[in-house]
C-alpha cells in the first residue's frame, strides 16, 4: 500500500466490514424467513436466483474468518447482527441459538484484540414483519426498538460501537422506490414512508441504547456523488435532486431536523400523518457518523414525473459492478459532511472497497484502496476528525440482487469449496497495518 499504520494519528482504527446475511448462512441455527429469502425466490431479482441460505458458512467458520482479522492487524470488525436469527418471527420470542451465535462470535472477537463494532440491521427484515407491511408500517419504530434492546441486553455490554441501521437510502429508496433490493417494491408512497420510518426507527433505537446505558452510538450512510451529465440547466438540477435525494435526506433529517425542500417537492403528499412531530427522536444525539462510499454517478433529466432523472453512464475506469472510480468523491463527502452537519462529531469511513473479478492478484483493488485512502488522508490534513477506515470486505460475499458474482474481498472464497485464499491486497494492508 501506499500508506502505513504510522502516517495515521495513535488510536486511529482499521477494519474491516461485512454483514450476516451476506456472509453467515441463514438456512443454519434457527433463522426465521426474511424479506431477502422471498425476494430472492422471486425469479428475475437476484442473478441466478441466488440466496443466503449458506453464503460463506461464517456460521460455523467464524473463528478462522476472525484469525484472518486478526492477522491482517486490524484493530476493528464491523459485522452486524441478523433480527431473524435472533427474533425468528421478527418479535416474541428470541432464538436461544441465535443470541448465542453472537455472544461467542463478540468473545472470540474480544480473544482476538478485535474491537466489535455492531450494526443492528443490514437488510434482512423477519418476513413477519414484511408481511404486515415492513418499513412502509410505522410500527416498525417500534419492533425494531424491541430488537435493540433484546441483542444489545445480551452483547452491548462489549460492543465498542454500535449503529442501528445500515444505509437507510438502500432501505428505503433503492428497495420501495427502484425496486433493486427486497421487498423490490416500486412505489413513491412505499418509499416516502420508508423513507421517514427507517429515520424513526434510527432514532427510537438510539434513545433505547442509551436507556441501556450504552455509548458510542453512531450511524452508517451511505453517498454517491452526483455530477450533471452535462452543462445544461436540466441536467443541473436533476444532479442536485439526486444529491437531496440520496446524500442529504437521512443527515438532514438526524442533524438539522428536516428534510430538503428538493426531496419535499416530491415526496410530502406521500409522508405519513405528523411526520412533523417525529424529528426529537430522529435526532437522537449519535456520538459518530459513518460513510459508506464507493462511487458517484452522472445525472440527467428526463421526462416524466418527479423525480424526472436518470443515471447516465460516465467516462472513468469502472469496477466489476461497473461503478465509476471517484476517489474526489469520499474527499468530498468527508468535507461536506463535517462542515455542514456533524461539526467536530467524529466520522469513519464505515464502507469502501470494490468488486473485482481477479482473484488472487488484485492489483486493481490496491490501487483503488490507495487513492480513496489518499484523499481520506487529505480531508484529514484539513480538519476532518475521521477517526477509522473499514475495507468492505473481508470475505467475497452474496452481493445481494447480483448474487455471488461480484468479489469484494480481501479474501477470496471458492464457494464450492468454501476455502478461504487471502488475496494480494490482504497482504498488502498486512504489511501497512503491522505496528
Ligand atoms: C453497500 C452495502 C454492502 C455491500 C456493498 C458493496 O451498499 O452496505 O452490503 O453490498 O455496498
Amino acid at each position: 500500500m501506499d500508506f502505513k499504520r504510522s502516517d495515521f494519528p495513535e488510536g486511529f482504527l482499521w477494519g474491516a466490514a461485512t454483514s450476516s446475511y451476506q456472509i453467515e448462512g441463514h438456512r443454519f441455527g434457527g433463522a426465521g424467513l426474511t424479506h431477502w429469502d422471498s425476494f430472492a425466490a422471486t425469479p428475475g431479482n437476484v442473478v441466478r436466483a441466488e440466496n443466503g441460505d449458506r453464503a460463506c458458512d461464517h456460521y460455523h467458520r467464524f473463528e478462522d474468518d476472525l484469525d484472518l482479522l486478526a492477522a491482517a492487524g486490524f484493530d476493528a470488525y464491523r459485522f452486524s447482527t441478523s433480527w431473524a436469527r435472533v427474533l425468528p418471527e421478527g418479535r416474541g420470542t428470541p432464538n436461544a441459538e441465535g443470541l448465542d451465535f453472537y455472544d461467542r462470535l463478540t468473545d472470540a472477537m474480544l480473544e482476538r484484540g478485535l474491537k466489535p463494532c455492531a450494526t443492528l440491521y443490514h437488510w434482512e427484515l423477519p418476513q413477519p414483519l414484511a408481511d404486515l407491511g415492513g418499513w412502509r408500517n410505522r410500527d416498525i419504530a417500534g419492533w425494531f426498538g424491541d430488537f435493540t434492546e433484546v441483542i444489545m441486553g445480551r452483547i452491548g455490554d462489549r460492543m465498542h460501537s454500535v449503529a442501528p441501521i445500515n444505509e437507510p437510502w438502500c432501505v428505503a429508496w433503492l428497495s420501495h422506490f427502484m425496486g433493486h433490493h427486497a421487498p423490490g417494491m416500486r412505489d413513491i408512497r412505499a418509499a416516502a414512508r420508508a423513507m421517514h420510518h427507517v429515520l424513526l426507527a434510527h432514532g427510537t433505537a438510539i434513545q433505547r441504547m442509551r436507556g441501556l446505558g450504552m455509548s458510542n452510538l453512531g450511524a452508517v450512510c451511505n453517498f454517491e456523488w452526483a455530477d450533471p451529465a452535462d452543462d445544461s440547466d436540466a441536467a443541473r438540477e436533476a444532479a442536485l435532486d439526486y444529491d437531496a435525494i440520496y446524500n442529504r435526506f437521512f443527515l438532514g433529517g438526524m442533524f438539522h431536523k428536516a428534510y430538503p425542500e428538493r426531496v419535499l417537492s416530491g415526496l410530502e403528499p406521500h409522508l405519513p400523518e405528523g411526520w412533523q412531530d417525529d424529528f426529537d427522536t430522529i435526532a437522537a444525539p449519535v456520538d459518530w457518523v459513518g460513510l459508506n462510499y464507493y462511487t458517484r454517478k452522472l445525472i440527467g433529466p428526463t421526462v416524466g414525473p418527479w423525480p424526472a432523472h436518470e443515471e447516465v453512464d460516465g467516462p472513468l475506469p469502472k469496477t466489476q459492478m461497473g461503478w465509476e472510480i471517484y476517489p474526489d468523491g469520499l474527499y468530498n463527502f468527508l468535507t461536506r459532511t463535517a462542515s455542514e452537519y456533524t461539526g467536530d462529531l467524529p466520522l469513519y469511513v464505515t464502507e469502501n472497497g470494490m468488486a473485482s473479478a481477479e482473484p488472487h492478484e488484485d492489483q486493481d483493488r490496491i490501487a483503488y484502496l490507495n487513492a480513496h485512502v489518499a484523499k481520506a488522508q487529505q480531508a484529514m490534513a484539513e480538519g476532518v476528525p475521521l477517526k477509522g477506515y473499514f475495507i468492505w470486505s473481508l470475505l467475497d460475499n452474496y452481493e445481494w440482487a447480483l448474487g455471488y458474482e461480484k468479489r469484494f474481498g480481501l479474501v477470496h472464497v471458492d464457494f464450492e469449496s468454501l476455502q478461504r485464499t487471502p488475496k494480494a491486497s490482504y497482504e498488502a494492508l498486512k504489511l501497512a497495518l503491522s505496528k
